[in-house]
């Protein structure tokens, strides 16, 4: 596995893999790698000839307020772990090499409507420093195919947007969530938690399937009814509920009666950890009207 830094060094590397004829497969990461960035690795390497990786915690799409200096950045074990999953490069740079004039007046590409929804309403900016950043390394690594977890359900679907919206030519790819044997989806964050916080915080995952049952067992069931009650069994338990919601898988909007691809969709504070988590229903509808 290569390791570089500098975006001239790595575009002459994938410029001579793809005259090579090779495909180029791309995982976009910030780093402190789990078993949830390898499967999207090993993903990556059923799609193309290169697979490359980017580490880089984005600083655009941190709030004032958040963890970005206590993100943790671990690039030495991490490039290990890469290397034993069979990754061609590493691509790892710098702020300054990624933002040479600075972070406030760089030319930032918003996604509409779906970036100021749920995550967006508590994080704002975060949606449009997230597809500032990979619009700028999918420029840089030009892949084939590039992948991304269906556990941050939004950031998929905004970057996908993203890409159809401004012809980017990678096709991009949803992974599933990886979970811990409890059933918690895997997440950098899940380390703010204390032993307590830790054994809680499956708590969260039980609520979208349980809400996601009684969709399937009843799919006129009020909606706001059902989201309403798994917030404040959450909030009973120690989390501190942000949203709670039921939205169209498509793009995130309110459904509408007849609509049946959807989302049970979550974030929470438990502690310091600010936990996200999703999972998807097929509801075939009866007859009688939702109320909300
Ligand atoms: P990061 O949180 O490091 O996640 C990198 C990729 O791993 C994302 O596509 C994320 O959805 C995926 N991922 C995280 N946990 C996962 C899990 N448990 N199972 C499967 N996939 C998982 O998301 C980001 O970084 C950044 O916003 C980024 C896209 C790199 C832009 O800075």
């Amino acid at each position: 596995m290569q390791r570089i830094d500098k975006i001239k060094a790595a575009r002459l590397l994938l410029a001579s893999w793809r005259q090579a004829g090779d495909r180029i497969a791309f995982v976009p990461t910030m780093g402190d790698l789990h078993a949830g960035h390898l499967s999207l690795v090993q993903e990556a390497r059923k799609r193309a000839e290169r697979v490359v990786v980017s580490i880089f915690v984005n600083p655009l799409q941190f709030g004032e307020n958040e963890d970005f200096d206590h993100y943790p950045r671990v690039l030495d074990s991490d490039s290990e772990k890469l290397n034993s999953a069979g990754v061609d490069l590493l691509f790892s740079p710098t702020v300054s090499e990624l933002y040479p004039n600075g972070e406030q007046n760089v030319t930032r590409v918003v996604v509409p409507i779906m970036g100021d929804t749920l995550c967006g309403v508590s994080r704002p900016g975060h949606f449009s420093g997230v597809a500032t950043v990979v619009s700028k390394l999918l420029n840089i690594v030009q892949p084939d195919s590039s992948l991304f977890g269906e556990k941050d359900f939004q950031q998929l679907l905004i970057i996908k947007k993203m890409a159809a919206d401004l012809c980017f030519s990678s096709d991009i790819i949803g992974v599933p969530t990886c979970r811990e044997v409890d059933g918690l989806a895997m997440s950098s964050r899940n380390n703010y938690l204390s032993d307590t916080q830790r054994e809680l915080a499956p708590a969260l995952m039980r609520e979208l399937r349980n809400v996601k049952k009684m969709i399937e067992s009843n799919p006129s069931a009020d909606f706001s009814q059902l989201t309403q009650q798994a917030a404040n069994t959450l909030n009973n338990t120690g989390f501190i509920t942000d949203y709670f919601e039921i939205r169209r898988s498509a793009d995130l909007a309110k459904p509408n009666r007849d609509d049946q691809e959807l989302v049970v969709i979550a974030a929470a504070w438990l502690g310091k950890a600010r936990l996200i988590d999703n999972v998807r229903v097929n509801a075939v509808l009866g007859a009688c009207p939702r109320t909300d």
